[in-house]
């Protein structure tokens, strides 16, 4: 008893020790901490900005700070340092990457380029600097649709990496789309059996679903068909999931996306009722960041995310072309 309250109260001191030290080593150097909505609670805590990854590198590319802590994964660091290659910008844990931005690479996309030479290729933000590279616009879950209705009508569209955003976004543009066959693995093994039960037990819940869910067009066929009630079911960007909980009268939600994203909500509307679709929906990547690794993070100014100039000139132009059709200026 005595060792297990010493050990509690070892921890609750490290902690704390460990946040003044981050804020104080923050305040020195005049860096600004942005973390996704998956990070854990104490890391959003810490940040000057939770988001999702448009919101990320918006809040990034906008600030006037010179070092970025970037906490999230690889992928949203790197488009971060592409589009602002003066800036400092560190990651606490290089290992913190992406399955379905590993999903695709560059050589794999230039097979896809030959076979569909006429195609217009959109990428999906997760993905590397190499495949951004090579790619004409980029996307997020937030414009993905906006992007491909700005593309020309008559242009045929080679989607990449995340298969069910692609199917999603075929379904609502009408476009003629060819999609890569990537996923997500904590997002792809959603089923639609999943919805169904969770409908049973919270018939009077909104469901938020994010658009790299496995179950995605079954639910816009069940949308359709009427099976699925359009007045309850959204399909959502994690950033989109936090504004709509905000406004909706509803007082109970389930969240079809990684379990992280849980905090912000609640922590936004503490009086409204968050369920987990499922609670295995884990990525072990965005988990990866801790409060020891953003502390030597800040301590140390490691790991910088450099792009190489040639590739990062490259990989511009797309990110650009997103930001200018998302209306971010820079
Ligand atoms: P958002 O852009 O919706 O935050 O999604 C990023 C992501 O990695 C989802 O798995
Ligand atoms: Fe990548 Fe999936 Fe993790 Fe999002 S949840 S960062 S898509 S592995």
């Amino acid at each position: 008893m005595t060792s297990q309250t010493h050990g509690i109260s070892k921890t609750k001191y490290d902690k704390a020790s460990l946040i003044s030290e981050i804020k104080r080593l923050k305040r020195q150097h005049d860096a600004l901490i942005v973390a996704h909505n998956y990070q854990i609670p104490e890391i959003q805590d810490l940040a000057d900005y939770v988001g999702d990854s448009l919101g990320l590198s918006r809040q990034s590319a906008l600030s006037d700070k010179k070092i970025i802590v970037f906490c999230g994964v690889h992928f949203m660091a790197e488009t971060a340092a592409i589009f602002s290659p003066e800036k400092m910008i560190l990651i606490p844990d290089l290992q913190a990457g992406c399955s379905l931005a590993a999903s695709i690479d560059v050589s794999e996309l230039k097979k896809w380029k030959k076979k569909y030479p006429d195609a217009v290729v959109v990428s999906y933000v997760n993905t590397s600097v190499e495949v951004k590279a090579e790619s004409d616009y980029c996307c997020t879950s937030t414009n993905a649709v906006d992007i491909v209705n700005a593309i020309p009508k008559e242009k045929r569209i080679l989607f990449i990496p995340d298969m069910f955003l692609g199917q999603y976004v075929a379904k609502i543009t009408g476009r003629d789309i060819i999609i890569y066959p990537g996923e997500c693995h904590v997002h792809a093994r959603v089923r639609f059996s999943d919805m169904q039960k969770k409908i049973q037990h919270y018939p009077n819940s909104d469901f938020l679903i994010h658009p790299e869910c496995g179950c995605v067009t079954n639910c816009m066929h069940h949308l359709a068909s009427g099976d699925l009630d359009a007045n309850s079911t959204y399909i959502l960007s994690t950033g989109g999931m936090v504004k709509h909980a905000k406004k909706s009268n509803k007082k109970q939600f389930v969240v079809a996306t990684e379990v992280g994203m849980l905090y912000p909500l609640r922590k936004e509307n503490p009086e409204k009722e968050f369920i987990p679709l499922r609670s295995d929906m884990i990525c072990e990547y965005m988990k990866m960041i801790n409060l020891p690794k953003l502390r030597d993070s800040l301590k140390y100014l490691q790991y910088q995310v450099k792009v190489e100039k040639k590739v990062a000139t490259k990989a511009y132009v797309p990110i650009r072309r997103m930001y200018e059709i998302s209306k971010i200026k820079k």
